[in-house]
């Protein structure tokens, strides 16, 4: 039987990460943050000294750089030239660069086709803004996870308060909402919610509680 992909679409901020991360310790799957892989080519890009609003620049990034895949800790990992970012990857800088970059059709050819391969690592719950329409049109089950644009922002800056980059609550309502309409407006696989997805707004919800609801429907 070949390995289930169950998807998680949504906004910033909407929770989809950390409900994604325990469905899969839940069921047992595989997690998968797409968006990673976005903020990897970003990060490499602003590494070597390059303009991410220069698409050109950016493929050169991408050309020459060495992705390998792996699993620890119940997800797919990653290391760039050898090396796994993490924290690098959630800075403010390169949460203001990374719409530019995955708005580029060629970059979203090659992190498709990474998605796509990952199966090969076993069940997935793969979290994103395409998975569901884009890299797994037939996903098992698709969700596409919501929340009020308050909301999303308080749940940002909670998490950006530990590592001392937050800024006031309506800075990082204004900097979601333009990523949310960059990510929206483009034009190759634009966040979109699938025909076929179940909505779960988390507007109020605990995590555990979207988590309770969402492996119900998945049936886990
Ligand atoms: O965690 P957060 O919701 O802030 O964003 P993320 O999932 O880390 O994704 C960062 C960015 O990558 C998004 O703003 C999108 O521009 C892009 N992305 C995408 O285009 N397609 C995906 N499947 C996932 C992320």
């Amino acid at each position: 039987m070949p390995n289930r992909v169950i998807a998680v679409d949504g906004p910033a901020a909407s929770g989809k990460s950390t409900v994604a991360r325990k469905l899969a310790a839940q069921l047992n799957y595989r997690y998968v943050d797409s968006g990673a892989l976005y903020r990897v080519i970003a990060w490499k890009t602003l590494e070597n000294s390059r303009d991410t609003a220069q698409p050109a620049e950016v493929l050169e990034t991408l050309r020459t750089m060495r992705v390998e895949f792996f699993e620890a800790e119940g997800a797919v990992r990653y290391r760039v030239d050898g090396y796994e970012p993490r924290a690098e990857i959630r800075t403010e800088r390169v949460s203001g660069a990374v719409s530019s970059v995955a708005a580029i059709p060629e970059v979203r050819a090659a992190v498709t086709q990474w998605l796509r391969d990952m199966v090969r690592f076993g069940n997935l719950v793969m979290e994103g803004r395409d998975i569901g329409t884009v890299v797994f049109p037939g996903a098992d089950q698709k969700f596409y996870l919501d929340a009020s644009p308050e909301e999303r922002a308080r749940r940002r800056h909670a998490e950006l308060k530990p590592t001392g980059e937050a800024a006031d609550v309506g800075r990082v309502m204004s900097s979601l909402q333009t990523r949310d309409q960059k990510d929206s407006g483009r034009s190759t696989a634009p966040l979109c919610i699938a025909a076929d997805a179940q909505v779960v707004d988390t507007t109020g919800l605990t995590i555990d509680q979207v988590v309770a609801v969402i492996a119900q429907r998945a049936g886990g």
